[in-house]
C-alpha cells in the first residue's frame, strides 16, 4: 500500500511527500528524482531537451517502477496523472491525493518559471491557468482531494493522514 501525491507543479507534491513519509515513518520517492537518476538532469531540463513525448515515455517507465513498492509516499511529477496507465498502477497499489491549489497560489509557489519549459514566461499566468484547466479531468480521478490554498504543509500532512487511516 502506497500513498501517491498528484497535482500540478508548485502543488507541494515534494515537500509535503517528504514531511508526511517523516511523519508516518514510510519510505518517500519522487518520480523527478527517479527519473534524474536516469537521465542526470533535472526534469525539467531533460523535458526541453528530449521532448515531450521521450520524457513522458521515461516518466511511465519510473511509474511502473514505483507503482510495485510498498509503504511509500510517491510524490509525482505533474503530468504523471494524463497517462491512463500510470493512474491505473497508482491506484492499484495506492491511495491517491490530489494537492489542489488555484493558478494564483501554484504561480505564488513556483519560483523561477525559467526552469519550467511547460509554462509561457511570457504569459505565465494565463499559461497556467489553461493547463491546469485541461488536466483538472485527470486530477479529478484522484481517492481524495485536498484544497492547499488556505492551509499549511503541516495542516495538509495531517489530512492525509487522517484520510488515509494513518493517524
Ligand atoms: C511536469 C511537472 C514537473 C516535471 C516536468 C513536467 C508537468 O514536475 O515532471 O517538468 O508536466 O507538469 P513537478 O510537478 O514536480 O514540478
Amino acid at each position: 500500500m502506497n500513498i501517491v501525491l498528484i497535482g500540478f507543479m508548485g502543488a507541494g507534491k515534494s515537500k509535503i511527500g517528504r514531511l508526511l513519509a517523516k511523519k508516518i515513518g514510510w519510505t518517500h520517492v519522487d518520480t523527478d528524482d527517479n527519473l534524474f537518476k536516469r537521465t542526470g538532469k533535472p526534469a525539467g531540463v531533460y523535458l526541453r531537451e528530449a521532448g515531450e513525448k521521450q520524457f513522458r515515455k521515461l516518466e511511465r517507465d519510473v511509474i511502473a517502477e514505483v507503482s510495485a513498492l510498498d509503504k511509500t509516499v510517491i510524490s509525482t511529477g505533474g503530468g504523471v496523472p494524463l497517462n491512463d496507465d500510470n493512474m491505473a498502477d497508482l491506484k492499484r497499489n495506492g491511495t491517491v491525493v490530489w494537492l489542489k491549489a488555484s493558478p494564483e497560489i501554484i504561480l505564488g509557489r513556483l519560483g523561477d518559471i525559467k526552469t519550467r519549459p511547460l509554462i509561457d514566461p511570457k504569459d505565465p499566468v494565463n499559461s497556467v491557468r489553461e493547463r491546469l484547466s485541461a488536466r483538472v479531468p485527470f486530477y479529478e480521478k484522484a481517492d481524495h482531494i485536498i484544497d492547499t490554498d488556505n492551509i499549511d504543509g503541516d495542516a495538509v500532512v495531517s489530512k492525509i493522514a487522517i484520510l488515509c487511516g494513518l493517524s
